[in-house]
């Protein structure tokens, strides 16, 4: 195992209920350390750019319009095997199936305002942190 770093969203479901606190607490309780975090307003262009892998997704647009309905809280996480770590703690996309006591399954409402996104591999990491922070925005 090696540290990390992931990229996380506290996604608009999660910031319009006031649980930014709440998600913040079970990512420290599982050893990650929030080393960058703001909380911001998407774009639709930003939206767009930032899940263009899921562009031809009949769930597209829906998405683009949903993470851009209100604030979202951008983060870089940082940890031994971060990426895998979050994955975990985040549970399964929809949270129906997700496992007890993880994000999802406590926090979510739906399979797509589900409260919170993180990268899928550390390659994807590198990119998604790159498109919302800047090195000097990090700090470990
Ligand atoms: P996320 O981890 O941010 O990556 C892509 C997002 O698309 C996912 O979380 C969900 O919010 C959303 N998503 C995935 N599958 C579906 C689906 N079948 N219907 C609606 N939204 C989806």
């Amino acid at each position: 195992m090696a540290v990390q770093r992931t990229f996380s969203i506290i996604k608009p479901d999660a910031t319009r209920r006031n649980l930014t606190g709440k998600i913040n607490s079970m990512i420290e309780a599982a050893g990650l350390r929030i080393v960058a975090q703001k909380r911001v307003k998407w774009s639709e262009d930003q939206a767009k750019e930032f899940y263009a892998v899921h562009k031809e997704r009949p769930f597209y647009m829906d998405l683009v319009n949903f993470m851009t309905s209100g604030p979202v809280v951008v983060q870089v996480l940082e940890g031994e095997d971060a990426v895998a770590a979050y994955r975990t703690v985040m549970g399964a996309t929809n949270p129906a199936d997700a496992d007890a006591g993880t994000i999802r399954k406590e926090c979510a409402e739906s399979i797509e305002a589900n409260s919170v996104h993180g990268s899928d591999s550390v390659e994807n990491a590198a990119i998604e942190i790159g498109q919302n922070f800047s090195e000097a925005e990090i700090v470990g």
